[in-house]
């Protein structure tokens, strides 16, 4: 039996994320000129997880973060085989809820950074330079805890593989073959919710861009010669 797993803005939200992230992560690692497209990016990775937070609470069935919160009476099952369900199990579910957090601090650290160079991130100006400087030090340290949770992420996927359970398939397609006649098809996460979570990751990203500043003063006049 054929059922619903992922709906299409949870599926555009995690090939969005992973082509973003990896951008982000490429861009901050050679710094330089290309620190403007990096903060770019991380704006837009931003805007990804507010989203994805909000459709956690609006989306459909397995979307939602009630669903498959990781409780460590569902954990337990699941160590000893007992966890019947469909979506992320709760194994999974941790790595899940470890990535979009991690994202969060590194997306929210970036906007307070400074390169040492030229650059200065939308909301630097609104903590002291010796902030910044100590959020930028935490920002870079980021790199190494987001590529261990993307390495232990893809080697969990390796290992379903291997055991002949495909996980991609379903996060592109949206469905997957099931077994189980109790279980069912998602249901829920409706346009209205859509358009909330859109105009809400907007928002945020206008904000987080400086959008409430006031603009910054003009620059001297050139000296004349
Ligand atoms: C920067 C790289 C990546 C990040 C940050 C990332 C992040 C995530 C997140 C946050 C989720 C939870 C989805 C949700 O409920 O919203 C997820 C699920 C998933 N990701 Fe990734 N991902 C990355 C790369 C990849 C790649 C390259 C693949 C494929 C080879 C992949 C395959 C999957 C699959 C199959 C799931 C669903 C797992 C399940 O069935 O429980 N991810 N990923
Ligand atoms: C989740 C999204 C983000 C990721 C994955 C990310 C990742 C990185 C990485 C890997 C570095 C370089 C670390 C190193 O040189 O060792 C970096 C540096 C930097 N990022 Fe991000 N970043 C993100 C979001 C942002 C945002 C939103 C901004 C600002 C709008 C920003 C501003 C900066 C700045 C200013 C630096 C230079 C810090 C320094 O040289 O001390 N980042 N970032």
């Amino acid at each position: 039996m054929r059922i619903k797993v992922w709906d299409l803005p949870t599926r555009l939200f995690h090939w969005l994320l992973f082509l973003a992230v990896a951008a982000a992560l490429w861009t901050g690692w050679v710094g330089g000129s290309w620190i403007d497209w990096h903060a770019r990016l991380g704006l837009l990775v931003l805007g990804l997880l507010v989203f994805r937070i909000i459709w956690g609470f609006l989306g459909s069935t397995y979307a939602r973060f009630a669903q498959f919160a990781p409780t460590p009476g569902r954990v337990l099952a699941y160590l000893r085989g007992r966890w019947r369900g469909e979506g992320h199990n709760p194994l999974g579910a941790l790595s899940v809820f470890a990535l979009l957090g991690v994202l969060t601090w590194q997306a929210v650290s970036g906007l307070f950074s400074n390169d040492d160079i030229a650059f200065k991130a939308p909301l630097a100006s609104l903590v002291s330079s010796d902030t910044s400087t100590w959020l930028s030090g935490l920002h870079r340290q980021g790199l190494w805890i987001i590529l261990g949770l993307v390495a232990l992420h893809l080697a969990a996927i390796a290992v379903y593989a291997l055991r002949g359970k495909n996980l991609v398939k379903p996060m592109l397609v949206g469905w997957k073959e099931a077994d189980d006649l109790n279980i069912k098809s998602a249901k829920g996460g409706k346009l209205w919710a859509l358009l909330l979570a859109l105009a809400l990751a907007v928002g945020t990203v206008w904000v987080a861009n400086g959008g409430l500043l006031p603009p910054p003063p003009p620059p001297p006049p050139a000296p004349a010669w």
